[in-house]
């Protein structure tokens, strides 16, 4: 049994979550419930992103003050990961004082070790992304990550000496190579920093919402050095106390941040520089994920295509919703996201290969008054091992087709079988084979889909097993049919 931590990105409380925060925080969730169904002691933290420009400006246009804003939207947060079944251990809000606090003194080890001093910072943000940009790095005079408006700052500003952490950062990534998944997105990364790195401006003066300088109050800490240190405080450091009163420091450092492509940099490069001169031992692990179009397109406001987790889990159950986020691209890439899509893999993978499975299996077995015994043959098709192995790596996607593949494997056996003619022990070995099988469908299943797990379980009479239950062993349930776990969506 090991410790495993894991994050999703602290999101920006500007408007209510969209399908992209939804997909990161539906995969963190899926590796916290696997590593929990494997006896791991796992913490799983999410959060809100609430200080900076970006906030304030969308509580200015509400007319509200920024913690009033921000408070509100917390809370629209924490009903969509409910709405959604996200199982995390703690939700963290920077705004709170247990997250202050730990700012306030991350900031000042690292003035302590000499690496702040005072200058005078020039160049481009963007506001949307809350990142600065030199002239250089601008395309046709816009912010080359969103392509939006950026906006000239010059003012006094403390500054951090990410410069000095060059070497360290390459020699930690040569000696942890799991560090920069998946390995593709690591070149550049490395090639980036290799070309040389130049100090962050750590302050500013022109935003009052957000967390005062400890040394120079007219200064307030910029806005992702305050949320990278959300990791930290989230579990308790330094003192113990948390927002969810959580003294979970423990589980440092954090097993794998999960994050965006276009936050990979802060994660990889500016966090663990952070951590090193804090005196705190880097994460094991940044995983950056693709992202989502929509039809084809970039998603946006303004064309009107943004999509809601919350409309999706209405309209086609929470669980269909997670397993298509998670079975239609691998974490990793790029993909495109339509109810097209979604409707057809609610048609045939969940309604038809996994529904009428388990209707078929429990209709007979209910039916059938012998002893549910037997031999295992269905057991050949179950690899286990690489479906837990597909996982520890992310490969989320692959572990659902392996779990599809011995899923259609029992689909097959109940064809070539034909129960419907047996009788006697005959008939009992098959649907020991099938029942058996569908018993740890439903284990392995459940981190993607736990209320069709539960379902699952309630009409086999079992309770929820774990990773080592995925064996074929005596089954003792009492079946009792249900209702069909999937609606076919026209
Ligand atoms: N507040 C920062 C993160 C700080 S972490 C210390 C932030 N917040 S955000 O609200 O913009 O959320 C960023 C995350 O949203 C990305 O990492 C990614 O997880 C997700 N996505 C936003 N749009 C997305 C898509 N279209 N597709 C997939 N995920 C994307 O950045």
């Amino acid at each position: 049994m090991g410790k495993f931590y894991v994050t999703t990105p602290i999101y920006y409380v500007n408007d209510k979550p969209h399908i992209g925060h939804a997909f990161t925080t539906v995969a963190a969730d899926i590796l916290a419930r696997w590593h929990r169904l494997s006896g791991d002691d796992v913490f799983f933290l999410t959060g809100t992103d609430e200080h900076g420009e970006k906030n304030q400006k969308a509580a200015d246009a509400k007319g509200k003050t920024p913690q009033e804003f921000v408070d509100e939207l917390a809370v629209v947060y924490k009903d969509v990961w409910k709405k959604i079944n996200i199982s995390y251990d703690a939700f963290q809000r920077t705004s709170s004082a247990t997250h202050e606090a730990a700012v306030a003194e991350f900031v000042s080890r690292m003035e302590k070790n000499g690496d702040i001093y005072k200058g005078d910072y020039e160049g481009w943000y963007c506001t949307p992304d809350e990142t600065f940009f030199t002239e250089l790095q601008l395309v046709n005079g816009k912010c080359p990550s969103c392509g939006r408006e950026v906006k000239k700052i010059r003012e006094e500003s403390y500054f951090f000496k990410l410069s000095k952490y060059q070497e360290k950062l390459l020699q930690y990534y040569d000696k942890n190579p799991e560090f920069l998944s998946p390995s593709f997105r690591a070149d550049e990364i490395k090639n980036r920093v290799k070309d040389g790195l130049k100090d962050l401006s750590i302050t500013r003066t022109a935003v009052k919402w957000a967390i005062p300088f400890p040394s120079n109050k007219e200064h307030t800490i910029y806005v992702w050095v305050d949320a990278l240190i959300s990791y930290l405080s989230g579990i308790g450091w330094p003192s113990g106390k948390s927002d969810s009163n959580n003294d979970a420091r423990a589980y440092w450092p954090a097993s794998v941040h999960l994050v965006g492509k276009e936050i990979n940099w802060f994660h990889t490069v500016i966090w663990p520089a952070m951590l090193f001169s804090a005196g705190i031992e880097p994460p094991k692990k940044v995983f950056a994920h693709g992202w989502w179009t929509v039809d084809g397109k970039k998603m946006s406001k303004s064309v009107g295509n943004v999509v809601d987790p919350v409309e999706m889990a209405d309209k086609y159950g929470a669980d269909a919703f997670r397993y298509f986020l998670m079975r239609e691209k691998p974490l990793g890439e790029d993909g495109d996201f339509s109810e097209k899509a979604l409707i057809a893999r609610i048609n045939g993978e969940l309604a038809s290969d996994l529904g009428n499975f388990i209707s078929r299996v429990v209709t007979l077995a209910s039916r059938f008054d012998g002893k549910i015994e037997g031999t295992p043959e269905l057991n050949v098709h179950l690899n286990a091992e690489r479906i837990n192995a597909l996982i520890d790596n992310q490969e989320l996607s692959v572990a659902l087709e392996e779990i599809w593949l011995f899923l259609k494997s029992a689909n097959k056996y109940v064809n070539d079988k034909s129960p419907w003619d047996l009788s006697g022990k005959e008939l009992g070995n098959v649907l020991y084979n099938l029942i058996e099988a569908a018993r740890i469908i439903s284990i392995l299943i459940s981190p993607f889909m736990p209320e069709t797990a539960v379902k699952i379980n309630s009409q086999l009479g079992v309770h929820a097993g774990t990773l080592k239950d995925c064996r074929f062993t005596d089954f003792n349930g009492k079946i009792t049919k249900g209702e069909h776990l999937f609606n076919r969506v026209q």
